[in-house]
């Protein structure tokens, strides 16, 4: 929906990258099952990724992070100054070319690479988000970048006013970028607070290799469930999607926990034949108001 402001009209904001495990889906069954009055609480979202969630709730106050220090620094480079990424993307979209996409893809191997500016750094992001392939994010050992360059005819390096949607919304709510593991949120959320947990999902090709290199083991499920729990004790709304598998049922079968079956179009793993109709379930440790009207519930 656009946002007005005066007699302007401003487009909404909407995710700037494209990104492994993206909710778009999944958002009809997100909505219908959010907290009753979620808009008054604080809104938090520890697996942060390409923010699908995050733009189509657009709260007026959120606390947001990810573990990825790169996809981090690209939301606060565009939220304290869109212009600055939006010149070097510029510049980046001047030359596509194979060669030019392997010098900016071999930055991350350079002394330095870590002090650049930070719109420099949020510019390569993007660019290299729209130029290689599917749009991955993956690094190797080193914390590399490694995806190779995607078959476009003519990639959209630059959205000029998508860009500045997203660096209005984030500066308009004053929204708090942070780039902590998700155990962090246990520190700042509580009664009033609505924390929505999109992690790498249990069983996924992602697991290992979409994203950093450490991973996303059943033991990280494990611990993320002690977080549940733990803020569910603290009185914070939660609501989680993952994979419909026997474990993932099996972690969230308790008293008080909710388990929803939504199904929804997703790659289950990096070959072509893997994408299908796969299961998902969404947790909450709540309840609904019973008039509300809950699709896939
Ligand atoms: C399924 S994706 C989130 C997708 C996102 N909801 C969207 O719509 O694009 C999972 C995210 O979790 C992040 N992640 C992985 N391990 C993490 C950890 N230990 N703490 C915080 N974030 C982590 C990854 O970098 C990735 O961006």
């Amino acid at each position: 929906m656009p946002q007005i402001a005066g007699s302007r009209t401003f487009p909404a904001p909407k995710p700037f990258l494209k990104w492994a495990g993206g909710k778009r889906q999944l958002l009809p069954h997100i909505l219908a099952n959010l907290p009753d009055g979620w808009e008054d609480m604080v809104y938090h979202e520890p697996f942060l990724g390409g923010g699908a969630v995050l733009f189509e709730l657009s709260p007026g106050s959120a606390v947001v992070s990810d573990a990825n220090s790169e996809l981090m620094n690209a939301y606060k480079a565009l939220s304290r100054d869109p212009s600055k990424v939006i010149a070097c993307l510029k510049e980046l979209r001047k030359d596509l070319s194979p060669e030019r996409f392997y010098e900016v893809r071999g930055m991350d191997r350079l002394p330095g690479f870590r002090r650049l500016p930070s719109h420099e750094r949020a510019a390569r992001l993007i660019y290299l988000n729209r130029t290689c392939y599917n749009g991955l994010y993956r690094v190797n050992a080193l914390g590399h970048f490694n995806v190779p360059l995607g078959r476009y005819a003519a990639p959209r390096v630059l959205d000029e006013e998508g860009l500045r949607a997203v660096a209005r919304y984030l500066r308009k709510a004053k929204v708090r970028l942070l780039s902590e593991d998700f155990g962090h949120v246990a520190m700042v959320a509580g009664e009033g607070s609505f924390v929505y947990f999109d992690p790498p999902y249990h069983g996924s090709s992602e697991t290992f290799t979409h994203y950093q290199s450490a991973g996303f083991s059943e033991d990280e499920q494990i611990r993320l469930k002690a977080l549940f729990e733990e803020l569910t004790r603290k009185g914070a709304k939660c609501l989680l999607s993952n994979a419909d598998t026997p474990f993932i049922r099996d972690l969230y079968k308790r008293r008080g926990f909710r388990i929803v079956d939504v199904q929804a179009m997703r790659a289950i793993n990096s070959k072509a034949d893997g994408r299908g109709r796969v299961g998902e379930v969404l947790v909450r440790n709540y309840w609904l108001a019973a008039c509300r009207a809950r699709p896939g519930a």
